[in-house]
């Protein structure tokens, strides 16, 4: 039985109706990271992972979840933060909430659902559950709800019932994906570009070092504060300034240090990264992989360095491909501490490259890594049949 098949079925055992199917994809990075909500450039895509939804709407005014995953059933009466509700439910109850406060309507909604993304791997299983979800309420409901609604309702959820004041990528990615097609994703109009990834005889391997430090959401708040604190110091001394995306290197240079080590710092790697964004797709255009790969080294080298958000098991992956002449490029991915790294390689080589480092990273951490080789697949959707 598919992932489909498996949700649409427990639904059924679970409300005795047909339900509705919608599916939402996890997402890979290419390059920009923590330049989102800095107004900057990213450049994801949806991949071939993701959460099938089988949702319904009930007689009464109900919100019935099952996690198959988690096996789990909740049930509440209103769209509200209860302190014992499972985790997971908060992110359809946060989407709820951000539908209330648009003054949209709706009655009771069930909702089963399970899906093949590696959580905590950083491939955004949480901005899946939320865009998904948010699409299927839309559709139960004919909320007639614009896509970048559903992006932004998405995110809303993710702060205010989550906690982490992320950027706008990975809902955006789960929601705009294209089949073979990489989003260049500008965040400050939310405007996109698609452009075909043609890579010919190399592929994008993810290595899953399985580990996810603790501090990753507290971490992640904060950098977002020191960047502001950076953007509030440049904006005295040039007014046009309203996020890190209008600071210069000039400007930098002129400020050096300002207004303190570590918020210099922050914003240094904001601005290179968001220039190598830049840089990387036009690589990519010229099908210049050799350089693509060389921007995806400097990123992780200033997310190690400058932003610190790296951890030991990243650097490790990232450090042992540098020997290899098959690999072009590698980088950690996503928030953090954790989770993936994304890496540029020979298609031939993935075999010999799996089994090498799966010794290297069990002698060095004790844990076997996992691999994803991932197809780039459209943004949520409703499935017909599975
Ligand atoms: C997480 C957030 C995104 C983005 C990345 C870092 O995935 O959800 O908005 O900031 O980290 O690039």
């Amino acid at each position: 039985m598919n992932l489909c098949e498996q949700t649409e079925n427990k639904f059924i055992e679970l409300f005795g109706v047909e339900p509705q199917l919608f599916k939402a994809p996890g997402r890979i990075n290419l390059i920009g990271e923590h330049t989102d909500y800095n107004d900057g450039f990213v450049l994801p895509a949806a991949i071939d992972k993701a959460i099938v939804f089988a949702m319904q709407k009930n007689e009464g005014n109900l919100f019935r979840f099952y996690s198959i995953d988690y096996q789990e059933y909740v049930e509440f009466e209103k769209v509200e933060l209860l302190e014992d509700a499972p985790f997971w439910s908060r992110y359809l109850l946060g989407v709820l909430a951000q539908m209330q406060k648009r003054n949209l309507h709706f009655e009771g909604v069930d909702c089963v659902f399970s899906g093949d993304i590696p959580l905590g791997a950083g491939l955004s299983s949480s901005a899946a559950l939320e865009s998904g979800f948010a699409f299927g309420v839309n559709a139960l409901f004919d909320f007639q709800l614009e896509s970048i609604d559903l992006v932004k309702i998405a995110q809303k959820a993710e702060h205010e019932y989550a906690g982490v004041k992320c950027g706008i990528m990975d809902q955006y990615a789960s929601v705009f994906g294209k089949k073979k097609q990489v989003v260049q994703l500008d965040c400050r109009s939310n405007t996109h570009q698609y452009f075909p990834l043609e890579l010919k005889e190399d592929i994008f391997l993810l290595v899953n070092t399985k580990v996810k430090h603790s501090l990753a959401s507290s971490a992640y708040n904060k950098r977002r504060e020191e960047c502001d604190t950076a953007v509030e110091y440049f904006r005295k001394y040039y007014p046009n300034v309203t996020a890190l995306r209008d600071v210069t290197d000039q400007m930098l240079n002129e400020h050096i240090g300002k207004p303190d080590a570590l918020s210099f710092q922050r914003a240094l790697f904001v601005v290179n990264e968001n220039d190598r964004v830049v840089k990387a797709t036009q690589a990519l255009l010229e099908d210049d992989l050799q350089y693509f790969g060389e921007l995806m080294y400097a990123s992780h080298q200033g997310l190690k360095e400058l932003y610190e958000v790296s951890c030991d098991e990243l650097d490790f992956l990232v450090k042992e491909t540098k020997k290899i002449p098959e690999i072009k490029g590698s980088r950690m991915m996503g928030g953090g501490f954790g989770g993936c790294t994304l890496n540029l390689m020979k298609e031939s080589f993935v075999e010999d490259f799996k089994s090498q480092i799966t010794i290297k990273y069990f002698d060095r951490f004790g844990i076997k890594p996992e691999f994803y080789l991932v197809n780039i697949q459209n943004g949520v959707e409703s499935i017909k049949t599975c």
